[in-house]
C-alpha cells in the first residue's frame, strides 16, 4: 500500500506492505543518496511474506515533498531526516520489533537516530555505510556539489557517482535503473543532503554503546564504504553480526537482492 504522512509541512510518501504473522518484525528501509525508495524494490517484493516492510522517500526525494525545508537561513543537518523517521515509526503501531535499516546516507541517518533517540527502534541494520565523518577534502567536494547542482543538473551527478556505485560485473540494465533515479532527483534535495552529510559528526565513539541487535552488511566490492571499514564497525558494536555480500558493489541491495534479502530475513526472524 502506498501512503503518506504530513510532518511539519512536508509530505513523506512511503510504501507499507507485507502480511506476515502477528508479532513479525517491521523493516523500515531508508534509502541512500541521492536515491529513493525505488532502490528497495527487490526487498519490498522479496520480503513481504516474512516481514512488514515500510519504505519511505526521504523529504524532497521520490514522491516526498520537502515542505519549506531547509529554510533560507538554515544549515541543514541529518536531524531533519532522523526526526521524520521517528515520527513515522511512532505512527506504524507495529506489534513486533521495528528494525531501522539504513543504507549509506540512510545509515548515517540511522546512526543519528541512535545518538539522539535510541529507543525509537528495536534493532538496527547498517548497510554499505560509514561511521566516520568526512575529511576536509570530502566535505569540500560535498559543498561544491551543493553549490553547483542547480546549474549542473542531477544527470551530471548521476554520471559523476556511477563509477563508484557498482561492481564491474553488474549488468548495465541494473546500473541504468539507479542512474535514472539519480538523474530524476530534485537538485534541491541533492544540495540539502550534501550540506547535511558534510555537517555530520564522527559516529565512531557511539558504536560501543549501541545496545540493540545489529546487523552490518556490505558489498564485497563496495568502493564507498569498503568491507574492511564496515567489519570494523561491526567489531565495535557489541554482539553485531557482519555479512559480506559476494559480487556486489556499493549498491548491494540492488545488485545482489537475493543475498541481501536472505540476510535481512534471517536477522528479522531471529529477533
Ligand atoms: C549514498 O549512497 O548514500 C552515498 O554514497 C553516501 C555518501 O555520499 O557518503
Amino acid at each position: 500500500m502506498k501512503t503518506s504522512l504530513e510532518i511539519d509541512g512536508a509530505r513523506i510518501a512511503y510504501v507499507d506492505t507485507g502480511s506476515p504473522r502477528p508479532g513479525a518484525a517491521t523493516l523500515l528501509l531508508v534509502h541512500g543518496f541521492p536515491l529513493s525508495r525505488a532502490m528497495w524494490r527487490s526487498q519490498v517484493e522479496g520480503l513481504a511474506s516474512v516481514c512488514r516492510i515500510v519504505a519511505p522517500d526521504l523529504r524532497g526525494y521520490g514522491e516526498s515533498a520537502p515542505g519549506d525545508w531547509p529554510a533560507a537561513d538554515e544549515s541543514p543537518t541529518l536531524d531533519r531526516y532522523a526526526d521524520d523517521l521517528t515520527v513515522l515509526a511512532d505512527c506504524l503501531q507495529a506489534d513486533g520489533p521495528v528494525v531501522l535499516v539504513g543504507f549509506s546516507m540512510g545509515g548515517y541517518i540511522a546512526l543519528n537516530v541512535e545518538r539522539r533517540c535510541p529507543d525509537a527502534f528495536d534493532a538496527l541494520v547498517l548497510m554499505d555505510t560509514r561511521a566516520i565523518a568526512d575529511d576536509e577534502a570530502g566535505r569540500a567536494t560535498r559543498l561544491k556539489m551543493a553549490e553547483h547542482v542547480h546549474e549542473w543538473g542531477a544527470a551530471r551527478i548521476a554520471e559523476l557517482m556511477r563509477p563508484n556505485l557498482f561492481a564491474t560485473a553488474t549488468p548495465e540494465a541494473v546500473v541504468r535503473e539507479t542512474v535514472d533515479v539519480i538523474a530524476s532527483t530534485d537538485p534541491a534535495a541533492i544540495a540539502a543532503s550534501q550540506r547535511a552529510m558534510a555537517a555530520r559528526p564522527d559516529s565512531t565513539p557511539l558504536l560501543g554503546s549501541i545496545a540493540k541487535r545489529t546487523l552490518v552488511v556490505v558489498g564485497e566490492h563496495d568502493a564507498i564504504s569498503p568491507p574492511a571499514e564496515m567489519r570494523g564497525i561491526a567489531e565495535a558494536i557489541p554482539g553485531a553480526r557482519f555479512i559480506e555480500i559476494a559480487g556486489a558493489g556499493h549498491m548491494a541491495p540492488v545488485e545482489r537482492p537475493e543475498a541481501v534479502n536472505a540476510a535481512l530475513a534471517e536477522f528479522a526472524e531471529s529477533l
